[in-house]
């Protein structure tokens, strides 16, 4: 069966992925840094924040899937309540650096989704700015260098799902030759443990007007099927794009503004 990876397993929007994916047939590796008992499929604890927790885990996917794997799909991220070398580590780093190092062991045919966020569309950095920070050769040097800038580190959760879709644009430029694609979802607000950060993060009362707004929040499954239609094959012709799961939200708020 097609061997796919999954990371932040442990809860939310990864745990309904990878259930979902194994009940559609793939071997699910599953990647958290928080331990998960009775995994269907492999599981591996490691920690994607620096390149050695990285490449530990890409180690033990090649030893899972000495075949190669047909798909990634990068889940595990922090809110920007954590501090923002954390967010930029984890959400942009973490992000790039496990898609290099699978990148050999990924075959024709393979899909990439990263989870970027619908928060992202609120404010537009210049790509040249995202990509300088997330391209950048010397990761220790940007993050400093982002540190001196008041508005990333004012917005550094925003500004880690900008890199996130960019990197997956510059992926699916970079990869296309191959036959591997590469797109990006960008969910508005779920109801998973990390919805309590996001509003101490962006405002208690803005958040919950969202769901006054839409009816509900979105579920982890709502997100985890959008993931998986990325990840198979029907999806054969959407590459290089951002697929944005919002219930209406961002297209309600930008409109409210004619
Ligand atoms: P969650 O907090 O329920 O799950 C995130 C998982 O990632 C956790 O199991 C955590 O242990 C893991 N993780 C975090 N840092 C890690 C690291 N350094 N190494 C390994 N694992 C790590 O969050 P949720 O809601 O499922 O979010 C999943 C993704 O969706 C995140 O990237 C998040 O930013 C994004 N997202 C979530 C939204 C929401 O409203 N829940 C909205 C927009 C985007």
């Amino acid at each position: 069966s097609p061997q796919i990876v999954i990371t932040g397993v442990a809860s939310g929007i990864g745990k309904e992925t990878a259930q979902l994916l194994s009940s559609q047939g793939y071997h699910v590796i599953g990647v958290d840094r928080a331990p998960v008992e009775d995994f269907a499929g492999t599981f591996i604890q490691g920690d994607l924040s620096d390149p050695t927790g990285v490449n530990q885990i890409a180690h033990k996917i090649r030893e899972t899937a000495p075949a190669g794997i047909h798909g990634l799909a990068n889940i595990a991220g922090v809110p920007g309540t954590a501090p923002t070398e954390v967010v930029l580590n984890i959400n942009v780093f973490g992000v790039r650096d496990l898609i290099q190092a699978v990148r050999p062991q990924l075959q024709r045919g393979s899909s990439i989704v990263n989870l970027a966020s619908a928060v992202a569309y609120q404010w537009r950095a210049h790509k040249a700015q995202l990509a300088e920070f997330a391209l950048a050769a010397d990761r220790q040097q940007a993050i400093t260098q982002a540190l001196a800038d008041d508005h990333i580190v004012g917005h550094s959760y925003l500004f880690s799902k900008q890199c996130v879709s960019l990197l997956s644009e510059y992926f699916a430029a970079e990869f296309v030759a191959d036959g591997i694609r590469v797109n990006s979802v960008s969910p508005g607000p779920v109801e998973t443990p990390i919805l309590e950060d996001f509003k101490n993060d962006h405002g208690r009362d803005k958040v919950n007007s969202a769901a006054t707004t839409l009816g509900r929040f979105g579920a982890p499954a709502d997100i985890a099927q959008c993931i998986a239609y990325l990840l198979s094959p029907e999806a054969a012709w959407v590459n290089g794009t951002d697929l944005r799961v919002d219930g209406g939200l961002t297209a309600y708020r930008e409109t409210a503004q004619f």
